[in-house]
């Protein structure tokens, strides 16, 4: 965990390298940002983002994008690597030494984990990481966070499910490891054997004395004790054998009748894509938040990108100024 350090010109490659109270921060800048649209709507005029995606991606590109047009900026960048000169062999350093000389600040998705580190080693400009494999994926972590924030008042003591594949679900291992710098969560982990969650994310949970888990199989005995539901697509692209895929993918299905053992004030987060694992029928629920967090993934993201820029939202009052 690292000392506060400013955060213009601060690549984000995981959640680690800010402080809480710089995390908390971005959580009100994106409250404010919400309700302020038409005066920060030139806030980075003049500014430009590239989306380096090289793996698909709906709301996490079309959000990044969207946070600097409505900020006032512009947007460059490729969507799958298809077109782009990693074609012809260029490594990530290479491209990202390239178009550091184009813009001011970068998002990058890859499918391989360390990718995104690697793109903030050699760019000139700020790089955040729009999901880099298996590994992290901070700004949707900020998009779980300030939901959690809108829905309960508070990102601590509450006890949070989180269902699926729990391995290859990188929302997962950056949403457990920022809880546990806040502390006092308890971690229902939901999962089939094959797919528990990385022994670096529980060795954080056991480092964290306010924070304690349990694994389990099976999600109905222990629905009704939750706040929260965190429920995961089983992550096909990620896995090496089609069979496993197909055995695991419909493990959890979570539909009306099941929400009917959760408490009235759970909410159920999920980072989308869905693919089974929440039924239509939930979205009329009050308890879904799943559409929440997706309209918060562009308010964090202009709170994100305003901030590394150095660009500073009009009238904006930060939390707990130095
Ligand atoms: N939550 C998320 O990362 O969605 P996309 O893959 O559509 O960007």
């Amino acid at each position: 965990m690292s000392e506060e350090t400013p955060m213009v010109g601060k690549s984000v490659v995981t959640l680690d390298g800010l402080s809480t109270n710089q995390i908390l921060d971005l959580l009100h800048k994106a409250e404010y940002i919400d309700s302020h649209r038409k005066e920060i709507a030139h806030t980075c005029d003049g500014r430009v983002l590239a989306t380096l995606f090289y793996e698909p991606s709906t709301r996490t590109r079309l959000s990044f994008e969207t946070a600097m047009l409505r900020l006032g900026g512009k947007v460059i960048g490729f969507a799958g690597a298809q077109l782009a000169s990693v074609t012809k062999g260029e490594s990530i350093a290479d491209t990202l030494k390239t178009v550091s000389n184009y813009v001011d600040v970068v998002a990058i998705r890859h499918p391989k984990e360390g990718a995104a580190l690697v793109a903030s080693r050699a760019a000139s400009v700020p790089v955040i990481n729009a999901g880099d494999g298996g590994h992290m994926h901070p700004t949707q972590t900020l998009a779980d966070l300030a939901t959690l924030q809108s829905r309960f008042g508070r990102i601590t003591d509450l006890t949070v499910g989180l269902c699926g594949d729990l391995t290859f679900g990188r929302t997962v291992h950056s949403l457990i490891e920022t809880l546990c710098r806040f502390g006092n969560v308890r971690f229902v982990l939901i999962s089939p054997d094959e797919l528990k969650t990385p022994q670096y994310v529980i060795d954080r949970i056991n480092a964290t004395d306010s924070c304690s888990y349990v694994e389990v199989r099976d999600l109905a005995s222990v629905i009704g004790d939750l706040d929260v539901l965190y429920m995961t697509r089983v992550q096909k692209e990620r896995f090496f054998n089609e069979d496993d895929y197909l055995r695991l993918r419909d493990t959890y299905i979570l539909d009306e009748e099941k929400l009917q053992l959760a408490k009235p004030s759970m909410a159920v987060l999920h980072p989308l894509p869905r693919v089974n694992e929440i039924a239509v029928d939930v979205d009329d629920d009050p308890r879904a938040a799943y559409f929440e967090q997706v309209k918060n993934g562009m308010l964090v993201r202009m709170a994100l990108e305003s901030t590394v820029v150095g660009d500073e939202l009009p009238g904006y009052e930060p939390l707990n100024p130095k």
